[in-house]
Order: C-alpha cells, then sequence, then structure tokens
C-alpha cells in the first residue's frame, strides 16, 4: 500500500470506529456486528504499526470506547479502567502464552473465566458500605450511576466478614435472556424499539434516570477484577475468592490452568456450555494469576499485557425460507414471519424467524426459496441477518405483503411514521380480540390461569370476547368444554377470583391500551391513583409525566374516549377488580396527613417516587402553590415562579433532608449523604 492510501485508509477507519463506538457505549444501538468491529479495529492496529508516522495517541486503537452519556455527573476513577486486547483465533492466544514464558522468569498459572457480555462496572465499598459505582467512561472518568447500582438486587449495600476499609471493585452489569426477553416484549407493546441484545439493555437501562424503573429491569451483576493499587493480593484467584467471602457476586465459572492445552480445554468446554448459561458471554478472559508477574508485563495505555480475550464468534446457520406468514398481533399489528427449513443452530432447532417489519424484508430482499443466513446473537428469537444471493433459485418472486388482513380480510393501513401494517378492525378481527384476551390473561398482567389454548378455546365457543366476559363464566359452562374437568374448571374459577386482588397498575397494563406497557401503566396509575382521575385528566396532564411523551398521551385518551372502552371498565369494576391505588397497601405512616404538598426541582430520588413517598406518608400531593399548601418540597433547580409565589403567600419552603427528617423511618432509596443537596 501507497503512503498515502495508508494515510487515508487510517483516517476512514478511525471515523468508522468512532461512529460505532458511540452508537455502541452511548446509543446503546450499534449497527456495526462486533466481529466486524474488532476486525476493523485490529485492521487499524496493523496499519498504524507499519505507518508510525501516522499514528495518533487519540486514535480508538489507544483509547477505550467512551460510554459517557451527559446525563450524570461525571467523576474520575481512582485508577483507569481498561479495555482488553481480544483476539478470534486461537493462534494468538497460543502467541499470549509463548511471549508470557518467554518474559517471565518464574513459574505462573492463568486463570481463565468467562468473558460476561454485559456493561462494565467499578463499585467503591468504605468501611464496607457502597458509597459510589461509576461506569468504565471513557477510562480516565465514569458516570456516576450510584443510585441505579443500589437498585440490583444481587450488589450487596455493606460487606460481611474481613474486608478492606476502602475497595474497589469492578465488574460486569448483566441483563439475564428471561429479564431481556420481557423488557422487549414490553417495549414493543409501549411502541418502542427493541433492544437488539442483553447488552444494549443492560447498559441501557444502567443509565435510565429514575432508580425505581432500574429496580425493575432484572439486572445482575458479577465481579471479577480488584486492582492492584486497591487491595493487594498473591494472586487474582485470591483476590476473587476474597471478594466472594465479603459477600460480593463473584462467577465459580473459573479455572487456574498451567499452559495453554488447558487453556485450550477450557474454551472448548465453554463454547459450548455457555449455552445454558441465563446470561450472555461472548468469550473467555485469560488473565495471568500471579500478581508480580501481573506487575512485570504491565500495561498499554488501552489494556493489560497480563490478560488476553478470546471472543467465540456469533454462531450462523443458512437455511431455505419454506414460506412467509403474516401474523396479526393484539393490537392489530402484522407481523411477517418466516418458516424455515428446520436447523440446527446453538444446540436449538430453528424454524422460525421473524422479519419485523415490510422495509425490514424489503432491506434483506428476502424471497420465498432463499437460503438465509440465522443468527442467535443474545437473543432467544433468532435474526435473519442476510441471504445468500448465490443460492437464489431461478424466478424467486418478492413477497407481496399482504394489502387486507390475513384473519378478517379487512384492509391494512399504514401509520404515518411507522413502517408497521395494522388491521384497523379491532373490535371484529379474531386475532385482536383473541390477542387481547390473552394479554389480559398474562402473567404480569391479571395472572389468570389461561393459555393460548383455553382463550382459543374459550372464543371460538362464543363465551368471552372481552376480558369482563370471563368473570361472568359459570363452572356448569366450562366443565361442558372438550378437556375441561371439575377441578380445571375450579382452578381456572380460582385464578379469577385472585386476579381481584390485582393492584391498579396492572389491571391498567392488562386493559392492552396501546403504547401503554408494564412501564407506563405503573407511571400513570402512579400518577393519577385512579381510572376515575385518568379519565378526566387531559392529554397536557397525561404529558406532565416523566417519560410520557405525546404518542402515549394520545393513545390513552383516545382509549378512554371510546364508550365501549368505559362500558367495558365499568363492567370490570362491578366484577371487583381495582381500578385505584390502594392506599392501605402502601401506607408507610401517617407523618404528612392533612398535608398539601406541592414538589419542585430534582430529588435524590425520581419526582415520581417523591410523590409516592409523600402518598405513602399521608400527604397530598398538589400540583399549584395556593394558600391552602402547607409547603413547597425544593430539590435543586426549583422552578422560581413556585419559589416567588411561596414567599408571597408565606408558605415554607423545605429541601429534601428537612422534608425527611419529618418521616419516621426512612426505608426509600436515597443518594449517599455526600450527595444530597442542601439549598436552604
Ligand atoms: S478483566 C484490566 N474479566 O470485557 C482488565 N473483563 O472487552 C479488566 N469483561 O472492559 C477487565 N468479562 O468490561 C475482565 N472476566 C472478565 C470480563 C471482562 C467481561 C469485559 C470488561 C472489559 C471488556 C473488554
Amino acid at each position: 500500500m501507497e503512503k498515502a492510501d495508508a494515510k487515508q485508509r487510517i483516517l476512514a477507519l478511525r471515523e468508522l470506529l468512532r461512529e460505532n463506538s458511540r452508537r455502541y457505549y452511548v446509543d446503546n444501538a450499534p449497527t456495526m456486528s462486533d466481529y466486524e468491529f474488532d476486525q476493523r479495529m485490529h485492521e487499524l492496529e496493523d496499519l498504524e504499526a507499519q505507518w508510525p508516522e501516522f499514528d495518533d495517541p487519540d486514535s480508538p486503537t489507544h483509547r477505550v470506547g467512551s460510554d459517557i452519556s451527559g446525563e450524570f455527573v461525571q467523576r474520575a476513577h481512582r485508577y483507569p479502567m481498561l479495555s482488553l486486547g481480544n483476539t478470534y483465533n486461537i493462534g494468538e492466544i497460543e502467541e499470549f502464552a509463548a511471549r508470557a514464558d518467554k518474559l517471565l522468569d518464574r513459574s505462573f498459572t492463568y486463570c481463565c473465566e468467562l468473558k460476561f457480555d454485559g456493561t462494565a462496572i467499578c463499585l467503591n465499598y468504605r468501611d464496607g458500605r457502597l458509597w459510589r459505582a461509576l461506569t468504565r467512561g471513557d477510562g480516565e472518568k465514569g458516570d456516576d450511576v450510584t443510585r441505579n447500582v443500589r437498585m440490583i438486587a444481587n450488589i450487596p449495600h455493606t460487606l460481611k466478614g474481613d474486608y478492606p476499609a476502602d475497595l474497589e471493585i469492578r465488574g460486569e452489569i448483566l441483563m439475564p435472556y428471561s429479564a431481556f426477553e420481557e423488557l422487549n416484549a414490553e417495549r414493543e407493546a409501549d411502541g418502542d424499539a427493541p433492544f437488539a441484545n442483553p447488552r444494549n439493555a443492560a447498559s441501557g437501562s444502567l443509565k435510565l434516570t429514575d432508580p425505581q424503573e432500574v429496580a425493575h429491569r432484572g439486572l445482575w451483576c458479577t465481579l471479577y477484577h480488584i486492582p492492584a493499587e486497591s487491595v493487594s493480593f498473591e494472586t487474582h484467584d485470591e483476590a476473587l475468592r476474597k471478594a466472594a467471602e465479603w459477600g460480593l457476586p463473584v462467577s465459580k465459572d473459573r479455572r487456574l490452568c498451567r499452559n495453554i492445552d488447558e487453556i485450550k480445554a477450557f474454551i472448548e468446554h465453554w463454547d459450548s456450555a455457555r449455552r445454558d448459561l441465563p446470561y450472555a458471554t461472548d468469550g473467555i478472559v485469560i488473565k495471568i494469576n500471579e500478581s508480580d508477574c501481573q506487575r512485570a508485563l504491565g500495561y498499554t495505555a488501552k489494556s493489560p499485557r497480563w490478560a488476553v480475550a478470546y471472543k467465540f464468534k456469533a454462531e450462523q446457520a443458512c437455511t431455505p425460507v419454506l414460506s412467509i406468514d403474516y401474523q396479526v398481533g393484539r393490537t392489530g399489528a402484522v407481523t411477517p414471519v418466516a418458516n424455515l427449513e428446520p436447523v440446527l443452530l446453538s444446540g436449538t432447532v430453528v424454524k422460525r424467524a421473524t422479519l419485523n417489519n415490510p422495509d425490514q424484508m424489503e432491506l434483506l430482499d428476502i424471497r420465498v426459496g432463499d437460503s438465509v443466513y440465522v443468527e442467535k446473537g443474545g437473543e432467544i428469537i433468532p435474526k435473519i441477518t442476510g441471504v445468500n444471493l448465490a443460492l437464489r433459485p431461478a424466478g424467486a418472486a418478492k413477497p407481496d405483503f399482504p394489502q387486507t388482513c390475513p384473519d378478517c380480510g379487512t384492509p391494512l393501513i399504514r401509520e404515518a411514521d411507522g413502517a408497521k401494517r395494522f388491521c384497523p378492525n379491532q373490535d371484529g378481527c379474531p386475532m385482536q380480540i383473541k390477542g387481547r384476551l390473552l394479554h389480559f390473561t398474562t402473567r404480569k398482567a391479571m395472572d389468570i390461569l389461561a393459555g393460548e389454548a383455553t382463550v382459543e378455546q374459550i372464543y371460538d365457543c362464543g363465551l368471552a370476547r372481552t376480558p369482563a366476559d370471563l368473570y361472568d363464566l359459570r363452572k356448569q359452562q366450562l366443565v361442558c368444554l372438550e378437556g375441561w374437568q371439575e377441578r380445571s374448571a375450579q382452578r381456572f374459577l380460582d385464578s379469577l377470583d385472585r386476579s381481584r386482588e390485582v393492584p391498579f397498575e396492572r389491571v391498567l397494563y392488562a386493559l392492552g391500551i396501546r403504547h401503554v406497557g408494564e412501564t407506563k401503566a405503573r407511571a400513570l396509575a402512579r400518577h393519577f391513583g385512579s381510572i376515575d382521575a385518568l379519565m378526566e385528566a387531559s392529554e397536557e396532564q397525561i404529558l406532565e409525566i416523566e417519560d410520557i411523551g405525546a404518542v402515549i398521551a394520545t393513545s390513552v385518551r383516545e382509549y378512554l374516549g371510546k364508550p365501549q372502552h368505559l362500558r367495558e371498565i365499568e363492567r370490570l369494576r362491578a366484577h371487583g377488580l381495582k381500578f385505584s391505588v390502594s392506599a392501605a397497601a402502601d401506607a408507610l405512616s401517617d407523618a404528612l396527613a392533612g398535608k398539601s404538598i406541592v414538589i419542585s426541582g430534582n430529588f435524590s430520588i425520581s419526582r415520581e417516587a417523591m410523590k409516592e413517598l409523600i402518598a405513602a406518608h399521608g400527604g397530598k400531593n398538589s400540583s399549584g402553590i395556593s394558600a391552602k399548601t402547607s409547603f413547597l418540597l425544593a430539590g435543586s433547580k426549583p422552578g422560581p415562579e413556585k419559589l416567588k409565589k411561596c414567599e408571597q403567600l408565606g408558605i415554607p419552603v423545605y429541601d429534601e433532608d428537612t422534608f425527611r427528617a419529618m418521616l419516621p423511618a426512612d426505608n426509600t432509596p436515597k443518594a449517599p449523604v455526600e450527595e444530597q443537596l442542601t439549598l436552604f
């Protein structure tokens, strides 16, 4: 390659890698595969080594990808947070071991571990208490996500045993597959784009601005590195054993290896065994175990010389498309699904893959008879990533996306800004009616003992069209159905009975209002407290809720504006379902009874959580300052208008600390003391 070409290529690669690094670490929506990214990075490394005159300390080869989002306070890391050199080639692992053998003049071992596919975290414990958690950021400074990390179930807030007074430990925040599937289903129902894989979902969830929401995301943590500058141990393995003794989550799936053959055996074992793990891994990390050997090898600007990652390639299979089905969901959205010639992929037989929408079909240019590549990344549902055009049969025609609903024949519509097609026949399309009934019964909604087959049967026999019909069912009707017995009918009716205790936020979710998934239903329920208040609310009032946008507000108003929905709600209410939050269930005290409180500004918890806290202690949240206001609870940056009005009317203004001191026991999430904001 000529010098000028090399320079041009180097600059182009840097640009490409920076852009994709931002999409990966900041947007959590990468458009390039990890493999492709790593290959381009290696190409740049090679070119920079070959043309040192073009090397640049700012090159992505010398800097870790930054996850700083601008929404959090940034804090400096005490010790830089580095990345790992990686390879897909076992020969390079052999070279790594040979180099270490040559450079080290004593015998040593390797600690082989899983490479967890999540987002890196750095935890600090002082006197055994968790006081700070930072993301990797740009390696020098990270986003302070302490409040969110406190919501992760397996991260202890306090340590046990003989822990050191000051401890820094690093690891990974993961989203297990089960939580990932649930979250994406919910996002689709909310009309939000699903996360591409559990890594992006973990990283996006860790950066949520409401810690209460983080608590619902099912995040998990595993820790794998104590910087030697923090606490020094003879070996890495000993450090991890001690961390486990202090109550910290450390994976047991590691092994001490004496040579390259043992390393290879470990890699081979986990290449298939990792499929049984409940979370994503993307390789194996090989670390030299002895601390003095680690010290001798040291670091490059970007990664330790005493560790390397062997990465697994995403598994791919190539199989023909037999036919394409068009499925109608409960919202009327029509989704194309490819039926595939069954093929073995990552230990499971794949027969179907969704194609999302007509635009994606167009993009991939898929035709019946085509051989397509299917890939299983983190997701349970496989993805079609491309078509092998060389194998396209002659005359394979472009599939025609149906113009009418495959279930009821109604002409499909395309929404203004979306790629999806919808069947508008909400009240008459059997698939939509059954879909809504099934949604109502699911575990996260009303948790009624009825699967797809039961719902289908009850609908087909004309026994139910809407959820309220389910509560009218009698045992005599059920036992007449094929396959039903006295016992199964009773169990079904008992589960309907129990569903009367399901809290309002889940009832609201169960109604199946478009774009109102679990999270949004919770926010609406907490804010308005009852269906009656929600019915009275204007679109503008709904929009006042954090994280509720115009699409959702319009959808809620539209839903509650239809007489058939109001009739259905009244029938459900008559059947005893909860249509308001039960104060008794959530009450913590009556310390604020009779007080009318206005909040303004930001607090150590979200504004929604603060309102909930007020209600839980018997207080009333009001939106505007009036003579009846008991006090203004002011966080950071309170509204100047509100402050002025308080001054005019002589209404007291309290900061968060003063307010919390009014409450009997503080068992709600709170920021570390040093971070609380005192205004007055
Ligand atoms: S050790 C100084 N061990 O992989 C080296 N990292 O691609 C500290 N990772 O930034 C890292 N599993 O986020 C280490 N068992 C493991 C790991 C691991 C996953 C992540 C980590 C790192 C990235 C590099």
